[in-house]
């Protein structure tokens, strides 16, 4: 069957063939396809079907059908805030459902720790696409649920310049974490701010050890985006963490 090769990918190469997805075995897989199994088991559908592995070695994953935003401008239904809520209560479902289980070990929940909308299915009719499910699972790991929240926050309600600004921004991330709901909003910035050093420091350091995938993000400028980023979450902390604490 023929492979096509699927946009949006920045550190694999993932091909589509009929109506799977093949990719390169993450570092960690054995957890990624633990968690996927649970998730199919739980009947949970915001994941993909981890499906085997083909005669290259590649991972076979069931294809989710929908739109993966990974170009910018992106199209307005992902921005919508209905979109951010039904993202909020995706992250939510599956932080429960591995809440307190082997995939927690010992810590709050399994986290996806890559959340954002280039690793987002959106689906439903045109004008109206809201997220369905979450790809790239390849980072995942036992974690606090802060954690996602707050790289969600990050990716999906823009803290950073190319964002609508400070008070839009804190707005987006507050509908995000109040339709999340139970979790510390006082953590949030300072774990955004700590995912964001983390980004750009892990992309400079890959690519000095030679890593070619983080070679092509340097090149690309997105360690330099992302330092960015943390300056302007920085700059406006004070401002993001009043407005996002304030109980009006
Ligand atoms: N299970 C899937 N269903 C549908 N599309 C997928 C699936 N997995 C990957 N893709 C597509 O392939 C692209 C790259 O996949 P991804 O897993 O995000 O790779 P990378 O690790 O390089 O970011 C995505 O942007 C999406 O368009
Ligand atoms: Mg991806």
């Amino acid at each position: 069957m023929a492979e096509e090769l699927l946009p949006g990918g920045r550190v694999n190469e993932v091909v589509r063939v009929g109506a799977t997805v093949r990719r390169r075995p993450p570092e960690r897989a054995a957890y990624t396809r633990r968690l996927l199994g649970f998730f199919e088991r739980c009947g949970w559908s915001g994941a993909p079907r981890f499906l085997g592995t083909d005669d290259r070695g590649r991972e076979v994953l069931g294809f989710v059908e929908g739109h993966v935003p990974w170009r910018i401008p992106r199209a307005p239904d992902v921005d919508a805030d209905e979109s951010l809520v039904r993202v909020a209560k995706l992250v939510r479902e599956f932080h429960d459902l591995t809440a307190g289980t082997a995939l927690a070990a010992g810590s709050e929940v399994a986290c996806h720790n890559d959340l954002s909308p280039k690793n987002t299915v959106y689906r439903g009719p045109d004008g109206g696409r809201r997220p369905v499910a979450f790809i790239d699972w390849d980072a995942a790991a036992p974690g606090e649920r802060v954690h996602d929240v707050a790289h969600a926050c990050w990716q999906y309600a823009g803290l950073g310049p190319d964002g609508a600004g400070v008070a839009e921004a804190a707005r987006r991330a507050r509908l995000l974490c109040d339709a999340y709901g139970a979790i510390d909003r006082r953590r949030l910035i300072g774990t955004v701010l700590w995912w964001q050093d983390r980004c750009w420091r892990g992309i400079e350091a890959g690519a000095a050890a030679g890593d070619p995938a983080m070679a092509g993000l340097r090149e690309s400028g997105a360690a330099r985006a992302v330092r960015e980023a943390w300056r302007w979450v920085d700059r406006h902390r004070g401002e993001l963490e009043a407005r996002l604490s304030d109980r009006r």
